[in-house]
């Protein structure tokens, strides 16, 4: 097949990363005889440098034209300065709402040979399989703000429509009909208005997948039993906020967040697609950021935007077996060992897919 992939590398470790992922790619195309065309755009501090905003428009115009976007990430500490005009974050948020990108799909997985590596006891990390499915382009973070009276008040809004949740709540439940159909909903419904809205309709959406065992969770306590029970999650769907607190909470299970994957999607094939991770200025440059998550982010590219799910499954094959063989990027590795650079756990990961 013919695709067209646009490179987001960004800032920090992102054209680390990227290139990696790329490079696994590469392999893919030509392995399987497709032929992926990648155009490189920039976003986040080093489109501000370079044109003064975050995603400029001809960044946003070479992705209209994509079949799928690969972002590595944005930020660092140049152009965090929270009273600063324009940050690097809002070419993010920017990207999502133009898109349509209300789905964002992080899956949590924990690879055996890293349970000891994560900061919960090993027993509670047997079987952790999750899938968040968080609402991207509503709620709290697009709702109408304002700072009022020199700065002594201010207000956020968290709104939802029903249609906003009908949609991501579709896709949680069809998520869910792929794997354990058990989904777990989380809300607030105790005290928020809009989250009694989340819950009702997506108690009206349940009605279409009788199949799938759904409970409505609050978020404190949702919190405490991605702790306590990780293993007893299946999907858990949530708003934007919520969803985000969540899912960096359950990324520590998986021992590092330079693991972990996600995707984007709207109503059409095209996605986002980053790591989970940060820029991490702090080893920027210097060749030990994890690759894992961007390669996965790839992996899930060809899944959801190109329908590859074959090569897919390749590459999260090729990742756990390098795993398995006991090769670890810094962040993984446990004190006293050698650990691997980014290209050395590229090459494992490239060594275990077919020539
Ligand atoms: C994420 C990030 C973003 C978010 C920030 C950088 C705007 O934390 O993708 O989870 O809050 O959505
Ligand atoms: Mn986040």
């Amino acid at each position: 097949m013919k695709a067209r992939i646009v490179l987001l590398p960004g800032d920090g470790i992102g054209p680390e990363v990227v290139s990696q992922a790329r490079a696994v790619l590469d392999r893919v195309a030509a392995v399987g005889g497709h032929q992926f065309i990648f155009e490189e755009a920039l976003m986040g501090g080093c489109a501000i440098d370079a044109t003064g905003s975050p995603l400029p428009d001809d960044t946003l115009a070479i992705c209209e034209n994509a079949d799928a976007i690969l972002l590595g990430a944005v930020g660092g500490p140049k152009w965090s300065d929270p009273a600063a005009p324009v940050r690097p974050e809002q070419g993010l948020l920017k990207i999502r709402q133009h898109f349509g990108l209300f789905a964002n799909l992080r899956p949590v997985k924990v690879f055996p040979a890293l349970a000891p590596h994560a900061p919960l006891r090993a027993d509670l990390l047997d079987n952790v399989d999750i899938l968040f499915v968080r609402e991207l382009t509503g709620g709290i973070y697009f709702g109408e703000r304002q700072e009022q009276g020199n700065g002594s008040t201010a207000y956020d809004t968290m709104q939802y429509s029903t249609a906003e949740v009908e949609r991501v709540a579709h896709v949680a439940f069809q998520a869910a009909r792929q794997r354990q159909r058990r989904l777990a909903s989380v809300d607030k419904a105790n005290v928020l208005a809009s989250m009694r809205l989340w819950r009702r309709t997506v108690s009206a959406v349940a009605e279409d997948y009788p199949d799938v065992t759904v409970e409505h969770v609050l978020v404190d306590a949702c919190a405490m039993h991605l702790m306590r029970r990780p293993a007893s999650f299946d999907v858990v769907l949530a708003g934007n906020m919520f969803g985000d607190i969540l899912s960096d909470e359950a990324a520590t299970l998986a021992g590092s967040l330079g693991m972990l994957p996600s995707a984007s999607l709207g109503q059409d094939r095209r996605g986002l697609y980053e790591p989970i991770h940060g820029s991490a200025p702090d080893i920027a440059g210097k060749g030990l950021a994890n690759p894992i998550g961007t390669i996965l982010s790839a992996a899930m590219l060809l899944r959801h935007s190109l329908e590859l799910e074959e090569e897919a499954r390749m590459i999260e094959q090729a990742v756990s077996s390098a795993l398995a063989s006991g090769i670890r990027t810094a962040d993984i590795s446990g004190p006293g060992t050698q650990p691997a650079s980014t290209t050395e756990m590229t090459q494992a990961i490239l060594k275990r897919l077919p020539a």
